[in-house]
This record gives C-alpha cells, sequence and structure tokens, in this order.
C-alpha cells in the first residue's frame, strides 16, 4: 500500500518521533519541512528546509510539497509549533504575535488548503492531523499567542472536516499532552510574572508527569492508522490508550 506523509516540524520533538514511526514503512513517501534539516539520506524523506512563519516563502514553495502520483493513503499532519511569546497581553511585540499566528494558524491553513487542491478527486484515503493542545480551550495567562492560534486551528480543522468530508478528507485537531521536547523547556525558561503558571510546569518536569515524544508519536500515528475508531475532530491523546 503506497502512503504518501507531508509532515512539518520533523527535526525535534514530537515531529521527529513522527517521523520515526513512518521512515520504517515500506512504501512510503515523506516530504518533511522545518526550518533546518536532519541531512537524512532515506529514499523515502525528501526535506524541504522553509521558515514557515514566513507566508511568503512557504507561498513560493508550495508547488515542491506535494508530489505528483497516485497513493493509497494520503496523510498530512500539521506538527510544527511554537509557543509564542510566553508574556502577558500589553507585553507583547507585533512581530512576535505575527510569527505566532503565521507559524501555529496560518502556515497550517495554507498548507491544508494546497493538500486539498493537489489530491481532492484522487482515490484514497485522505487524512489532515493538525497538532493542537489542551490550551485551544483553556486560557492560560501568558499564553495569549499561543492558546488563540491554537484555538484558530481548531475551529479552522472543524470547519475544513464539515467542508470536506464529502470529498473524502478525515479532519483531526489532536492535542498531544504535555511532553518533553524543546518546546517544555522555553515555557520553563518563562519569567514567573509574565506566566503564573510557571511552577506546575516545572512540577511536571521535576515530577516525572511529561510524556516521551515517541510515546505520543506512537498515540498519532494509532489515530491515523484507525481514523474509524476517533468520531470526532477534536481528539487528545490522553484521552484513549493503545490496544
Ligand atoms: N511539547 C508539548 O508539551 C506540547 C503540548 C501541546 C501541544 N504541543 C504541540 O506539538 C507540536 C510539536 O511541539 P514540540 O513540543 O515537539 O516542539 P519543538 O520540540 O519545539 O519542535 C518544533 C518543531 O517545529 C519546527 N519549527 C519551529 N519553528 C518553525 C518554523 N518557523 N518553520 C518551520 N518549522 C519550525 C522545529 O524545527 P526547526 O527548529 O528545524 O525549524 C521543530 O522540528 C507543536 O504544534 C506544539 O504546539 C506540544
Amino acid at each position: 500500500m503506497k502512503k504518501l506523509l507531508i509532515l512539518t516540524g520533523h527535526t525535534k520533538g514530537l515531529g521527529h518521533a513522527i517521523l520515526d514511526c513512518f521512515l520504517h514503512l515500506d512504501d512510503i513517501q515523506i516530504v518533511a519541512l522545518s526550518r533546518t534539516s536532519l541531512e537524512i539520506h532515506h529514499p523515502s524523506l525528501t526535506e524541504i528546509p522553509l521558515d514557515l512563519s514566513d507566508l511568503n516563502a512557504l507561498e513560493a514553495c508550495l508547488p515542491r510539497i506535494f508530489p505528483k502520483g497516485s497513493f493509497d493513503r494520503y496523510l498530512l499532519i500539521n506538527n510544527a509549533g511554537w509557543i509564542g511569546e510566553v508574556k502577558t497581553i500589553g507585553k507583547l511585540n507585533p512581530k512576535g504575535i505575527q510569527r505566532a499566528m503565521n507559524l501555529n494558524l496560518l502556515a497550517p491553513m495554507i498548507i491544508t488548503d494546497a493538500f486539498v487542491k493537489a489530491y481532492s478527486g484522487l482515490e484514497g484515503e485522505k487524512l489532515i492531523c493538525n497538532i493542537s493542545s489542551g490550551a485551544a480551550h483553556k486560557p492560560l495567562p501568558g499564553w495569549g499567542e499561543y492558546c488563540s492560534s491554537k484555538a484558530g486551528l481548531a475551529m479552522f480543522s472543524r470547519v475544513a472536516n464539515e467542508e470536506l468530508k464529502e470529498l473524502g478528507f478525515r479532519v483531526f485537531s489532536l492535542a498531544p499532552g504535555i511532553v518533553d521536547t524543546e518546546m517544555q523547556a522555553e515555557i520553563r525558561k518563562a519569567n514567573p510574572l509574565d506566566f503564573p503558571a510557571l511552577d506546575r510546569f516545572n512540577k511536571f518536569k521535576s515530577e516525572g508527569q511529561l510524556n516521551t515524544a515517541e510515546e505520543v508519536a506512537d498515540k498519532v500515528a494509532y489515530l491515523l492508522n484507525n481514523p474509524d475508531l476517533f468520531l470526532d475532530v477534536i481528539q487528545d491523546v490522553r484521552n484513549f490508550e493503545l490496544p
């Protein structure tokens, strides 16, 4: 069964672990986008170095992202993300606001739209998984950019699923729980005056409550391999266990 995976944010953290889950499969073609490259020379992998918060560069690159050809499964995982400026409103920077919204919301919208243009009308299963966050549904002081961008992405996923089901696409907005990655390390560097929940996030790490990226990636892969078990667009890895 020939599969295509388009994955953003594959060089670190959760995205790297997702890449590892899929790269060993036979008959898969993977296109992966991050600012840096892993420089892995693997016949199934094409790496495209790109700053996804630069929307002009993204638009110019779109023709290179979607391989032509016929596949049995077409998967898109919009995973690249940034916590944004961890500061309260009144202390944010216009450039930081733009960067967070571009990377976390607008780039996934643009890539999803182009994915649908490229592959609707073709036979085969088509799945889009937007990596979300609990913060999409819960306000956290200090995370104005992050919460807003992820809330927008969750709503976009819901609209997309409604619109696209007749074209044979399923869309998920999947929260990965709390994952031990560089993003969590960046969160722990926040100024407590800007981020009142800092102590809680320090405890997640010191008390070993973080999930590994590998554990979470296995759940992302399970959901994508068993979409019929997951009826809702909004999903959270904490709500299901692997069999
Ligand atoms: N970690 C958590 O606890 C947690 C919780 C909830 C949701 N999430 C979500 O899970 C996803 C993965 O997070 P993570 O924790 O694995 O983050 P991470 O360790 O910081 O990795 C982020 C990935 O995105 C890429 N990236 C960052 N900025 C980019 C840009 N401007 N253009 C292109 N690629 C860019 C990075 O690669 P380069 O540096 O090479 O560009 C890297 O591969 C994100 O959407 C995040 O919001 C994470």
